[in-house]
């Protein structure tokens, strides 16, 4: 049952929300999609993230243990034309992908928990090399233009929640890559399965 503290955190939460993507907005309107770009709309996550009192692993519970998927989206904003898609991302269990693109900019910030990134470039042979590596968590976060690479890594020793912010939603993105080491093959991801729409007012949200 939603008591009153659950809605008063609910809108609060919503309204932070919009203020940050109300400022996101107007860096990539006022600076477009570049490295700078992208640090700049980091530190607006990371403000965001600070306020782990309204992103708890009891609002944003990953899946349980049944389910098939160890991690699930929570949708926090989305425009109308699908730009600026803001989840959450939930997990309590190992999770691996392959190296990936986004084919859309993407940053990701820590809230609670651990998610081990690593960065790839392309080699001539059509493989990847890993280029570096960074743990992503509380106070931290990592930043791709359209075409970098990266692939996750997580344990699944403890809950984790993390911010995950594209240009472009999640189900709009038909042409994301992954990479399949073990015939060399670059394939098309399939669309995420579990997004779960936790706007506030979803018809209004913008
Ligand atoms: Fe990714």
């Amino acid at each position: 049952m939603q008591t009153s503290a659950d809605m008063s955190r609910a809108t609060k939460r919503s309204s932070e929300i919009a203020d940050t993507v109300n400022r996101i907005r107007k860096i990539e309107a006022n600076q477009g999609v570049n490295p700078d770009a992208l640090e700049a709309i980091r530190s607006e996550l990371l403000k965001l993230a600070a306020k782990t009192e309204l992103f708890s692993m009891d609002d944003f519970p990953p899946p349980p243990e049944t389910a098939g998927n160890p991690s699930c989206l929570y949708l926090l904003s989305e425009d109308d034309d699908h730009r600026f898609a803001l989840y959450a991302n939930s997990n309590n269990r190992r999770y691996v992908n392959a190296p990936h693109n986004h084919t859309t900019w993407a940053v990701i910030v820590g809230v609670h928990g651990e998610e081990p990134n690593r960065f790839y470039k392309r080699t001539e042979d059509g493989g990847v090399e890993q280029t570096g590596s960074a743990v992503v968590r509380a106070g931290t976060g990592v930043t791709f233009l359209p075409d970098d690479l990266h692939s996750l890594d997580i344990a699944g020793r403890a809950p984790m929640l993390n911010f995950h912010m594209y240009g472009l939603a999640i189900p709009q993105l038909f042409k994301r890559q992954y990479y399949n080491e073990r015939d060399h093959s670059w394939n098309y991801y399939p669309p995420h399965t579990d997004i779960r729409d936790m706007r506030v007012d979803s018809e209004s949200a913008a």
